[in-house]
């Protein structure tokens, strides 16, 4: 990342009164969570999305999804936020309409100090009935290192007895309703948006940014790879989220940090 195009968003962030700022994948890989698509690490490089993300997957074989996306829950459990989520909570503190909205089914958002990111996947930590629909309690404590092909029979709902799902969107779902409207005003009324991490290539999430530049919103883009949204992207700073973030928040506010 050239220092002169991180001083010029800088200052574009600054100027902006209402942000959005667009998450995926890469704002928690440095946190130790994988990605979904990068060539060597990525779980979509390993594991067969098909059979472990998709309504169909979880009616075949719900012990080998469930168990997958607690292995992932464990994860998460062990992760901690990195400088990136700590830049987005500082960027949130200091713009009185700042918006968060994550594709990421962890909480690594709301553990660095977000106050309520949208999230469009849905979440690792709220399950729910696949009958009833009615939420279910997360499980206690983390799996011990449950190994990634482990399969662990999902709890049944206290309700109807039904099977307990994750609480995320998998493949051929609809993205819950009052988040992706939620996320669609905050990108049609932003002035700035700021994607960090993503690939760009799952829809409806991937308009969002599209849907800022056609009101007219500056995009800028962190991202150490090229995407699908360097073509939207005003600016592309190329380069880890852990780093470009902060230096970014530096860049408009001052080494003070926010306010
Ligand atoms: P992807 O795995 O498609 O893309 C991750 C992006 O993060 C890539 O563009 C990487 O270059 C970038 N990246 C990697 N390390 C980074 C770092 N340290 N800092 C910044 N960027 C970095 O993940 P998503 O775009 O989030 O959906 O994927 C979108 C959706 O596809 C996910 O929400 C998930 C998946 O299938 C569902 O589960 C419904």
């Amino acid at each position: 990342m050239g220092e002169r195009s991180v001083r010029d968003a800088g200052t574009l962030l600054a100027q902006a009164r209402r942000i959005v700022v667009f998450t995926g994948a890469g704002v928690s890989a440095e946190s130790g969570v994988p990605t979904f698509r990068d060539a060597l690490t990525g779980l979509w490089r390993s594991f067969d999305a098909q059979r472990l993300a998709t309504p169909e997957a979880f009616r075949e074989d719900p012990a080998l999804v469930w168990g997958w996306y607690e292995w992932r829950r464990a994860t998460v459990a062990r992760a901690r936020p990195n400088a990136g989520h700590v830049a987005v909570a500082a960027i949130e503190a200091r713009v009185a309409h700042a918006v968060v909205v994550t594709q990421n089914v962890d909480d690594l958002h709301e553990r660095a100090g977000s106050v309520a990111p949208i999230h469009l996947h849905g979440s690792l930590s709220a399950p729910r009935c696949s009958a009833c629909a009615r939420p279910a309690p997360v499980p206690d404590g983390v799996p011990d290192e449950p190994g990634d092909g482990r399969r662990a029979a999902p709890p049944r709902c206290a309700h109807c007895a039904g099977l307990v799902r994750p609480g995320v969107v998998w493949f051929g779902e609809a993205l819950p309703t009052a988040a992706l409207e939620a996320a669609v005003q905050a990108a049609s009324a932003c002035d700035l948006l700021l994607t960090v991490g993503t690939s760009g290539l799952v829809y409806p999430a991937a308009e969002i940014p599209r849907v800022a530049a056609r009101f007219a919103a500056t995009v800028v883009q962190v991202n150490p790879e090229e995407t699908a949204l360097d073509a939207v992207a005003d600016v592309n700073l190329r380069g880890p989220a852990a780093q470009v973030l902060p230096a970014l928040v530096r860049a408009a506010w001052g080494d003070a940090g926010p306010a």
